[in-house]
This record gives C-alpha cells, sequence and structure tokens, in this order.
C-alpha cells in the first residue's frame, strides 16, 4: 500500500524570469514547451508512458491515463498550479471551488498530509469526479476519506474559518466570488483566472483601458486582497499549457495582526 512517505522530498524550484523555466515544476521531467501539455485531447492508456517510476505523481497520472479520466491539459494546469501554491493554500480545510471534476482539490488530499479534509464545491458534480476519486483511491487509499463534495452554487457557500481556497478558472466574476469567500473565512486564496468579465467587472476603466482589463482586473483583485492585510504573489504556469496563466496567490495576515 501506498503511504504519505512515498511523497518526494520538495526541492525548492529555481524562480527565474517568467517563462523562463524549461521543465514543469510537478512533473519535473517534462518540457514545459510541449504542445502536449496544452491539448484538449483526453489522456490516454498508451500516455501512461509518458509517466515512468515509482513516485506518487507518477503513479497516480499512470491511473489518470488508464481511465482517460481527463484532458492533457486540465492535468497539467491543475498540477502545476497546486505545485506554485501548495504550501501557500494548505489549511487543514482546503476548499476547491468551482472544482469541476475536482482534480485541484484531489491533489491536496492525496501529497498534502496535513490537509484533513478537501471541500470541492461546485453547483454540478460531473461524472469525470467519480472517475478522478477512483484514481486517486487506488494510488492514495487515505486520500477519499479527506474528500467531501457540496454540490452547490458559490452565492450560498460558507466556509469554516481558515479554510485554504483554490479556484482554477473559475471563469468570470466566480473568480472574485471565490475570493471573496477565502476573505470571509480569512484563509489563504489561490486562483488562477480565466476568461474575465471585462465590462461587469468592477476594475477602473482608466486602468482597463491603460493597462489591459485583463492586467486591469487582476490589479484590482490584488489591492482588494492587499487592504484586507494579506501578501499576493504572481506567478505563472507554462503558458504551454494554457494562454491564461497568471496564478495569483495570498497569505492572510497572521492572526492576531
Ligand atoms: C471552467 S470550469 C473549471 C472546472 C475546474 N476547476 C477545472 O479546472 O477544470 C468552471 C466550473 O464552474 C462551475 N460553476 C459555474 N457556475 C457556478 C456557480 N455559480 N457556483 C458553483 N460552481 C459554478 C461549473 O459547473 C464548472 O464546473
Amino acid at each position: 500500500m501506498s503511504t504519505h512517505s512515498d511523497l518526494p522530498l520538495t526541492v525548492p524550484p529555481a524562480e527565474g524570469p517568467p517563462g523562463s523555466r524549461t521543465h514543469l515544476r510537478f512533473f519535473r521531467h517534462l518540457e514545459a514547451s510541449s504542445p502536449w501539455l496544452g491539448s484538449r485531447a483526453s489522456l490516454r492508456p498508451r500516455d501512461a508512458t509518458h509517466f515512468e517510476g515509482d513516485t506518487l505523481q507518477a503513479k497516480f497520472a499512470r491511473a489518470l491515463c488508464e481511465r482517460s479520466a481527463l484532458p492533457a491539459k486540465e492535468l497539467f494546469e491543475a498540477t502545476e498550479t497546486f505545485e506554485l501554491v501548495r504550501k501557500r493554500v494548505r489549511r487543514p480545510v482546503v476548499a476547491d471551488l468551482c472544482a469541476g471534476h475536482g482534480l485541484a482539490g484531489l491533489l491536496f488530499a492525496v501529497f498534502e498530509r496535513s490537509v484533513e479534509s478537501v471541500l470541492l464545491v461546485d453547483r454540478e458534480r460531473p461524472a469525470s469526479a467519480d472517475v478522478l476519486l477512483d484514481a486517486a483511491a487506488e494510488v492514495a487509499p487515505w486520500a477519499p476519506a479527506k474528500i467531501q463534495w457540496r454540490v452547490e452554487a458559490l452565492k450560498r457557500t460558507s466556509l469554516p474559518n481558515g479554510t485554504g481556497v483554490i479556484a482554477i478558472h473559475a471563469c468570470g466574476l466566480r473568480t472574485d466570488a471565490s475570493m471573496e469567500l477565502a476573505l470571509a473565512a480569512r484563509g489563504p486564496f489561490a486562483a488562477l483566472p480565466c476568461c474575465r468579465p471585462h465590462r461587469l467587472h468592477p476594475a477602473p476603466t482608466s486602468l482597463k483601458n491603460a493597462l489591459g482589463a485583463d492586467v486591469a482586473i487582476d490589479v484590482h483583485r490584488t489591492y482588494a486582497l492587499e487592504n484586507a492585510g494579506y501578501r499576493v504573489r504572481w506567478q505563472e504556469i507554462p503558458a504551454a499549457i494554457t494562454p491564461m496563466n497568471r496564478v495569483l496567490s495570498a497569505a492572510p495576515p497572521p492572526v492576531g495582526a
């Protein structure tokens, strides 16, 4: 049986200028510029040959390939974002908001020993969620007991104090709604925003015009977090995975500060 002790030692990645990395952070043997990383085609059993070895990462990836569980792009979006923010977001309770298949949350359940409970929140629970959970159970038997699904809209969600929040491609204003839930819980927050609602978003029009709406919206989000005492970081996953590749992450002020 696999255990948490299978987890590899974590070596902090050297941070060069954005886009300068040659290899992925989570699957370190894969080249960061490979067009396959952005493929919307489902992983297939024969793709398991890309993930050789005895690490838990490789075993989980092979289990996903064997089940044709999800598109390659979605595997790499979740794993690269996870690797960037895992230390910042991990808390006893982690919530994956607009979770879809729930891979980001599952990664916390599988790879982060200190995470006791993972809330997967989405207004729908797709069939693929059970396929991914089955793959996780095969290689990380401790993971399923940590998972709680909440089939509900974000506006109906509330989170326990201190919950770590992750929102991957939550779409439009739902990234902002996820941020508000993290702020209300005074927990850390990480997002890989995708389509930004240029007209609807309350970022100043002057900034949208001067900086471009996508940047202005993330600047506005950054100020909202900093004004609440959070420390914010902007990072990127490789553009070969998705052009919508900016990762915002934010750590709350220490309790009592
Ligand atoms: C683009 S998908 C992203 C899914 C997943 N995070 C991923 O990385 O693949 C957006 C998800 O948001 C969910 N969603 C849309 N509106 C929602 C709402 N109001 N409350 C909760 N989930 C919502 C959809 O059901 C969908 O699963």
